[in-house]
Order: structure tokens, then sequence, then C-alpha cells
């Protein structure tokens, strides 16, 4: 499932939604402007934020296996660390964004690949 935000162009932030939207140990699809991207919710809260696919064959990393920091691709189980992208094949990384929790809600900072579509920042509740 891919689920699009609130974005406020000025603050560069993206508002995703309430954090139960993630059940706990679980991922989520989120578009942000053009990007898809993995939003997981550790068993512990934690919360991290990568690109959808899997760069081995394009897995959607949302639904892999979460938990200590990782994520395992759901199909053909390499492991990526959520903090800093990178896999138990040094060939193999991920991209990470920056992504907290703010009273209840899942917050993303966007970077320079992550332009809000017009739609979007017409949304944003910031
Ligand atoms: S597609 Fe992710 S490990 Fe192969």
């Amino acid at each position: 499932m891919v689920e699009a935000p609130t974005i406020d162009a000025v603050t560069r932030k993206a508002n995703l939604g309430r954090v139960d939207r993630i059940p706990l140990g679980q991922g989520l699809t989120f578009l942000v402007g053009d990007v898809e991207v993995a939003v997981f919710r550790q068993r512990d809260g934690q919360l991290f934020a990568t690109q959808s696919r899997c760069p081995h064959r394009q897995g959607p990393l949302a639904d892999g296996v979460v938990g200590a920091g990782a994520v395992v691709c759901p199909l053909h189980a390499k492991k990526f660390d959520l903090k800093t992208g990178h896999c138990s094949e040094k060939t193999l990384c991920v991209k990470t964004y920056a992504i907290h929790e703010d009273a209840g809600n899942i917050v993303m900072t966007l970077d320079s690949e992550l332009k809000p579509s017009p739609l979007e920042t017409m949304n944003a509740t910031f």
C-alpha cells in the first residue's frame, strides 16, 4: 500500500500521519513527492525510513521482517541496517531518510531528492 503525506514546503517536513497507522514491527510505503519511501516502526517504537525498493531485485522492503535496527527483504532475505542503509553484501545499500515522531505523528525531513507535489503542499497541516 502506498500512502501520500501532507508536506510543508517551507519547513520541508512531511507529515505521514499518525504513528499507529504502522503496526509495531512492520513497515508501510509512502509516496513522498514522486519518491516511494518505506517507513518502519520497530517493536520498541523506533521509526526508520529507507527507499522502498530493494537494490537487489526491487523487493518491497516495507513488507520485510523488521527488528534490531534492520529489515530483511521479503524476496531473497538480504539484510539492511535501517540507520546506515548498509547491507550484509557490501555492494548493496539503501538510501535512508531522517524521520521522527512528533506528538503522535510520523514526521519526515525532506532531502533535496524529495520534492513535494503541489497537491501535497496544498494539504499541509503544519
Ligand atoms: S530483492 Fe531484496 S534480496 Fe532480492
